[in-house]
């Protein structure tokens, strides 16, 4: 059984997916514990109330970033991880604490890498005139929103869109496209390969479209 722990910072609809799909097609997993940088995330009374063990370290309790880093290692560690998972987690953690997760550490971010890394992603991909947008879940490594790709999921943009519709469209292929990693993850499907290259070793689409 792979102990899953998963970072959340606000609504948690990524987790309730990978939460959900996990107990409904019984993954050789679990999530054990869903942690937040914000004591009012939603997500954490939704895993609270399914018995996840949850906790907060509150970013705005340290003053500086290695502390946060070193108290949410501290956090992480006592769930003794197979698989860390960002999940909407809207903090940078340190090279340090990527690190340490190397190879087990899975994000989810709202366009298809490498375009659009950090913020506003829909607002940027409709000025700048998108027809395509979506989703990529990676390996997480110290560069933001730049690791190794295991899949992703294009959406079109419809005429008419602003952020928040292309945002929910793109949320339900989130929801679609982080399970599965999650899931290939937790069968040991996926191949890391020298080349920084991610494969399904049974040769799955790791494309939706
Ligand atoms: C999701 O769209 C996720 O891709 C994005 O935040 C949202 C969280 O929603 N993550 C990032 O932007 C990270 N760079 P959720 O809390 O309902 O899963």
């Amino acid at each position: 059984m792979k102990r899953i722990v998963i970072l959340i910072s606000g609504r948690g609809s990524n987790m309730q997916a990978i939460v959900e799909r996990c107990a409904e097609e019984a993954w050789p997993a679990e999530v054990v514990a869903v942690l937040s940088n914000r004591p009012d995330a939603a997500g954490l009374a939704w895993a609270a109330a399914r018995g996840i063990a949850t906790a907060v370290v509150d970013h705005k309790a340290f003053a500086r970033r290695e502390d946060f880093d070193a108290a949410m290692v501290r956090a992480i560690d006592v769930h003794r991880p197979d698989l860390l998972l960002l999940a909407g987690f809207m903090r940078i953690l340190g090279a340090d604490a990527v690190e340490r997760y190397a190879g087990r550490f899975l994000n989810i971010h709202p366009s298809l890498l490498p375009a659009f890394p950090g913020l506003h992603t829909h607002r940027r991909a409709l000025e700048a005139g998108c027809q395509v947008v979506g989703a990529t879940v990676h390996f997480v490594t110290p560069q933001l929103d730049h690791g190794p790709i295991v899949m992703q999921a294009a959406v079109p943009v419809h005429p008419g869109d602003d952020e928040h519709a292309l945002a929910a469209r793109v949320l339900k292929s989130e929801h679609v496209i982080y399970p599965l990693a999650v899931r290939w993850f937790c069968e040991g499907a996926l191949e890391l390969g020298a080349d920084g290259r991610v494969r399904h070793r049974g040769g799955a689409s790791q494309v939706l479209i």
